[in-house]
């Protein structure tokens, strides 16, 4: 598939995803979507692949949102009966088991802030802001806003940005515990790269399995995530990799990872 609103490359272990529509702030329309869902599938998988990230093109917009230019003439019918957004929650951007962050480098906002959230997590330039602008549309937070940002920032933070769709700047969003760190806007994809660099050499059923842990978090009791915790961590104990990461240990020196 030749990609006409992304651009894919590999960069060793890591793969670069570039929203590019930069004259629309790179707003999601299906085509992104159906791009996306292609771009993770094969970062999926690839092998030779740890670790992605995602950005916007351009300096202004990580995403702007979804395209409202494709949903302005539509009726809610068609919404309907298309499932319209579904496609955002069951595909595998979102359900990738490699880890992925997205790199924002300006508005995140509406859809774009959800895509951003879907990620494992987000490293922010200075200049990133982020919001759910879609009430001043007559409109609700359709792809994960509502929920996402609420499990992220909290009930009043969240209350306040989708009934006022006021912006949070990158500041306040890791004061919040949107973003994991902030970083100068011209540095911010170097940052997202090295650490995704970073994840992609470690060892990588324990890479998933952390991940996954993680996640559980979200849709669990505390004691049966503490119990699937300790489960994991015991059958992580069987791994050839274990042993090599222990015994390089005592040896000091660096493990060698089979990925099994
Ligand atoms: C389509 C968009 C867009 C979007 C910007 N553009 N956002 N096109 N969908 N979400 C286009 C503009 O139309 C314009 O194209 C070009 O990008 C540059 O944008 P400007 O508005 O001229 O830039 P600026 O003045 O700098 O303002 C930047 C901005 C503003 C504050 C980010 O563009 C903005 O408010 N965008 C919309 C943000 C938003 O509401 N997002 C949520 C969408 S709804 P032209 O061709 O005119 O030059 C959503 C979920 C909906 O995400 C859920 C429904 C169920």
């Amino acid at each position: 598939m030749s990609y006409e609103t992304i651009l894919v490359e590999q960069k060793g272990a890591v793969t670069l995803i570039t929203l590019n529509r930069p004259k629309a702030l790179n707003a999601l329309n299906s085509t992104v979507l159906a791009e996306l869902t292609d771009a993770f599938a094969k970062f999926e998988a690839d092998k030779s692949q740890g670790c992605a990230v995602l950005t916007g093109s351009g300096d202004k917009a990580f995403a702007a949102g979804a395209d409202i230019k494709e949903m302005v003439e539509k009726s809610g019918a068609e919404f309907f009966l298309e499932d319209f957004f579904a496609g955002w929650q069951a595909d595998i951007v979102r359900r990738t088991r490699k880890p992925w962050i997205a790199a924002v480098n300006g508005f995140a906002l509406g859809g774009g802030c959800e895509l951003a959230m879907m990620a494992d997590f987000i490293i922010a330039s200075d200049t990133a802001q982020f919001g759910q602008p879609e009430i001043k549309l007559a409109v609700a937070p359709g792809m994960g806003g509502s929920q996402r940002l609420t499990r992220a920032v909290g009930k009043a933070k969240a209350m306040d940005m989708c009934l006022t769709g006021r912006n949070m700047g990158a500041e306040e969003a890791e004061r919040s515990g949107l973003v994991s760190r902030i970083v100068p806007a011209d540095q911010l994809l170097d940052e997202a790269l090295k650490t995704a660099g970073k994840i992609a050499a470690m060892p990588p059923l324990a890479t998933m399995i952390n991940k996954e842990m993680v996640n559980v978090a979200f849709e669990t009791t505390l004691d049966q995530g503490l119990l699937a915790e300790r489960r994991m961590f015991q059958i992580l104990t069987s791994t050839e990799d274990k042993v090599e990461g222990m015994t390089a240990f005592v040896e000091k020196r660096p493990g060698v990872w089979k990925g099994k």
